[in-house]
């Protein structure tokens, strides 16, 4: 099994995966107002490299859904503790972030709020004006989303410290490093901790592979956990199975 893979980014896969999530969970929210509950939202990022999936996840609540802080919690699982670590840090290396600003995966004001500056106040062209990556070295996460964040050391072949009642997974770009019994015994945990109108994001190279002249090839052995416990929502989203849960 390969652990060495810990490819991530700043809102990987924007905007594409996180449009959808927004458009998906804007819906959900409303859904939830009008009949009266009152809102809540646990997440999860379920191989989490050095946190910037999770980070990315709490600055999208906040940012984009309008949750305040405390209306919700996103937990992140991986399996080597170092990237743990590093995720209990909050912290990433200014380069890392410039590189999803030159990527546009996230606006400027966005990101100066995310990753405040210290101890000077963030300025949103403070970030853009360093192309040398001299100053600052690195940022952090601001506090008030640092606190709504736990990680753990964990394999999700054999699933522990999931949270319930999730609203939005995203096991993104974690599959194809699983056993082909733990792929099905995480999508089946997944599906029985997340809410029945939750969301589940993968990532692009989850089940599929692209060859050498631009042909995708589905990996149906990568795929067939979650075909079965999730339906496909968009092309990176996807919703538990109403048939899978009235089987169980
Ligand atoms: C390619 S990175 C993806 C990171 C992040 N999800 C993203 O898409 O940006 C894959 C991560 O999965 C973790 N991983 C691999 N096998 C795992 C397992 N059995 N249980 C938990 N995490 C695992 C690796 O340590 C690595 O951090």
């Amino acid at each position: 099994m390969n652990h060495t893979d810990a490819t991530t980014a700043i809102f990987r896969a924007a905007p594409t995966a996180w449009d959808e999530l927004d458009d998906a969970l804007d819906r959900t929210i409303a859904t939830r107002q009008a009949a009266g509950e009152d809102i809540y939202v646990n997440a999860l990022s379920a191989g989490c490299s050095r946190g910037y999936e999770a980070y990315s996840l709490a600055a999208f609540l906040h940012e984009w859904t309008r949750l305040r802080p405390e209306q919700f919690t996103v937990t992140g699982i991986d399996v080597d503790p170092a990237l743990v670590a590093r995720a209990r840090t909050g912290r990433v290396p200014a380069r890392d972030l410039r590189d999803a600003l030159r990527n546009g995966y996230v606006p400027v004001d966005v990101a100066a709020r995310t990753f405040p500056l210290e101890p000077a106040p963030a300025t949103a062209v403070s970030f853009a004006a360093d192309p040398t990556g001299t100053r600052p070295r690195s940022v952090r996460l601001a506090a008030r989303l640092r606190d709504r964040l736990k990680f753990h050391v964990g394999d999700l072949n054999h699933p522990a410290h999931m949270p319930d009642d999730l609203t939005v997974v995203f096991a993104a770009n974690v599959w194809r490093h699983l056993t082909d019994t733990g792929r099905y015994v995480l999508a089946r945990e997944l599906h029985q901790r997340m809410r029945p109108d939750g969301l589940l994001v993968i990532g692009g190279a989850d089940f599929y592979d692209a060859t050498g002249d631009g042909t995708v090839i589905e990996k149906p052995e990568w795929s067939a956990g979650i075909r079965r416990y999730f339906e496909p929502a968009g092309e990176f989203l996807y919703r538990p199975s109403p048939t899978e849960a009235a089987r169980a």
